[in-house]
């Protein structure tokens, strides 16, 4: 008989956003007539620029010639993408990532799970709350963690609440944690971190040799001149921290697949002897034995989005769903609504009437004004009594979105 991985069965429910596309499928199974506006997931709407769809039909052009064919390419990435990358998001800015500490994959969901394979089972790991529900979910999965207690809170995580009473700025742990996973700007709350507190952060990783996995999937979206885009602009970050990035909101490569993960080489793990040793040739290890790389139409096509075009063409983007998300702001609060996030992030999170609970103004929303969100209590404890909608979307169901709310707050009172 075989057996299976029974930290499986310790996971609740359905991953959140399955588990949203059930309950909308139902209902517009039950209403069909219903004009339904998704903004549940953060999955983009707008096509790809112009400069990425050229460099990709350049690339299939090249792979359907035999001098200019390619089979497996490396599978950290193409020089010519991790040269770019390294070039803009990092040494353009006077921070120090060299392209050879660069790691280009599928994703950053698939990564920040996958990190987990380079690290110890004993490791104490702290998460926010609320969080991105894959940080939680790939260390159940791996076996990191004991069952779930009532509130949805796993045992042996250690779980960092993070409110509008807080600012939404966690304290630090008051014990020893060895793995800190930090999304900034963040998903869910659309909020960021000063500076002062990712320092605290850094000189908190430095004391308990502790690791930060920095998931920076919405740096493009910061629109504040002071805000951190990248954590290794915190000094001695690189001894303490992994990041990783995406192009999947940045240039709408939600379904083309395309991310990066940095590996500083002066980041170091521990054995149980207590010797040092370097994170990067163990992901390195990891990479090559079981991933094969984007495919090269792919990365070509992410390496256009640094061109001059590209890089124009990328900001009026960004600059549409930051419209969104201004939009959903300054309308939910004329409706009435506490909101926080979308200045910084395409995520607004706004904070649910008087005692309603999450999940109980998810389906109202559904039924009264055809709108899907994401339940705060879906990412957390601390999310519940909070709602999280998504700036991807175009302008007229934005639009459409929030005169509904404004009409449902108004026919209500
Ligand atoms: C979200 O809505 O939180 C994201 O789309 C999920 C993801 O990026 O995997």
């Amino acid at each position: 008989m075989a057996r299976i991985n029974e930290n499986y069965l310790k996971l609740q429910a359905g991953y959140l956003f399955p588990e949203i596309g059930r309950r909308v499928n139902a209902f517009c199974e039950a209403n069909p007539q219903a004009d339904v506006i998704k903004m549940g997931i953060g999955d983009v709407t707008q096509p790809l620029c112009p400069a990425i769809i050229e460099a990709m039909h350049k690339a299939i052009d090249e792979m359907a010639v035999k001098a200019t064919f390619r089979g497996y390419g490396p599978e950290q990435g193409y020089g010519f993408l991790r040269d770019a990358i390294a070039e803009n998001d990092y040494q353009d800015r006077g921070i120090d990532v060299t392209a050879d500490e660069i790691f280009v994959s599928d994703g950053s969901k698939c990564d920040s799970g996958n990190l987990l394979d380079i690290f110890g089972d004993d490791n104490v790991i702290a998460v926010l709350d609320p969080v991105y529900p894959v940080y939680v979910d790939t260390n159940v999965m791996a076996g990191h963690t004991g069952g779930a207690s009532e509130n949805g809170r796993y045992e042996k995580l250690v779980y960092m609440p993070v409110t509008a009473d807080s600012g939404f700025e966690p304290e630090l742990p008051t014990e020893h944690v060895d793995l800190i996973y930090l999304c900034y700007p963040n998903n869910p709350t659309g909020t960021v971190a000063s500076r002062e507190t990712l320092e605290k952060w850094v000189s908190y990783a430095k004391e308990h040799n502790a690791i930060i996995f920095y998931d920076a999937a919405y740096e493009a979206f910061i629109s504040e001149a002071d805000v951190v885009r990248s954590i290794y602009e915190i000094e001695g970050a690189r001894e303490v921290a992994i990041e990783l990035r995406s192009f999947s909101k940045t240039a709408g490569f939600t379904g083309t697949r395309c991310a990066f993960t940095v590996i500083p080489k002066t980041l170091k793990g521990t054995c149980k002897d207590g010797t040092e040793q370097l994170i990067h040739p163990l992901w390195n290890r990891r990479h090559c034995t079981k991933f094969n790389g984007v495919s090269y139409p792919v990365q070509r096509g992410a390496a256009a989005a640094y061109s001059d075009e590209g890089k124009r063409q990328i900001a009026d983007l960004v600059a549409f769903y930051m419209n969104n998300a201004k939009l959903l702001r300054e309308g939910l609060a004329v409706a009435g609504f506490q909101v926080f996030g979308g200045v910084n992030a395409p995520y607004v999170w706004l904070k649910t009437p008087g005692d309603t609970s999450s999940w109980d103004f998810f389906d109202q929303l559904l039924e009264k004004s055809h709108i899907v969100g994401t339940p705060g209590s879906g990412f957390g404890a601390s999310g519940e009594g909070y709602f999280r909608l998504s700036a991807f979307n175009s302008l007229e169901n934005t639009e459409e979105a929030i005169a509904r709310i404004q009409k449902s707050v108004a026919t209500s009172v």
